[in-house]
């Protein structure tokens, strides 16, 4: 699925399902840092046009997702705690090329972006497959979808403004990362964990 070495263990949705107000919470503040990526890579590649524009689009959307998480929080009269550490992020986060050109770093930004969007939505399938409550497994559903439009979109930006940079091959050693990384989660009820 979307190239991910490793798919989830169904299981991990069980123990997702045991803490429904702990997966909502940590899913609110993933869908509000989504957002706040999007925003962060509009402000330093305001030069491309149409990124901008989709960006945009994709911000705004995320920022509709964390309002869905917040209402149905509200609706079972949960509460929305506070941000949760996203310890899978902050690795990929260490992965990205930080060093060498402008463009080298950009085009690492989208694929780590990417990379969070392939993840994402492979979590929601677990949750949507797995989970017996019925509104929740329609709305992971809905979501996966949103999230795979959101991986294609920063993938297919990193090949359009690459300058030095090999995508598909840079892509593979994400994939290979990743694949890696993931072995030692999937125990919590975290949207990464
Ligand atoms: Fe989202
Ligand atoms: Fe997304």
């Amino acid at each position: 699925m979307l190239g991910l070495r490793l798919l989830t263990d169904p299981r991990w949705a069980n123990i997702a399902e045991t803490n429904l107000e702990e997966i909502l919470t940590d899913h609110a503040w993933c869908e509000q840092k989504a957002a706040s990526n999007a925003i962060s890579l509009i402000t330093q590649n305001s030069e491309h046009q149409d990124l901008v524009h989709e960006l945009t689009a994709i911000a705004i959307e995320e920022m509709q997702h964390f309002q869905l998480v917040i209402d149905i929080i509200k609706q079972r009269g949960y509460t929305l705690g506070r941000e949760r550490k996203d310890d899978y992020v902050n690795q990929l986060m260490k992965f990205t090329k930080k060093d060498g050109s402008r463009n080298t770093a950009f085009i690492d930004r989208l694929l780590f972006a990417a990379m969070i969007e392939a993840r994402s939505c492979e979590r929601f399938r677990v949750l949507s497959q797995n989970i017996k409550d019925k509104e929740l497994a329609k709305f992971y559903h809905d979501l996966m979808v949103s999230e795979a439009s959101h991986y294609t979109t920063f993938l297919n930006f990193a090949r359009r403004y690459t300058i030095d940079v090999d995508v598909d091959r840079r892509w593979k050693e994400w994939l290979i990362f990743e694949g890696e990384l993931i072995k030692s989660y999937g125990k919590k009820e975290h949207i990464h964990g």
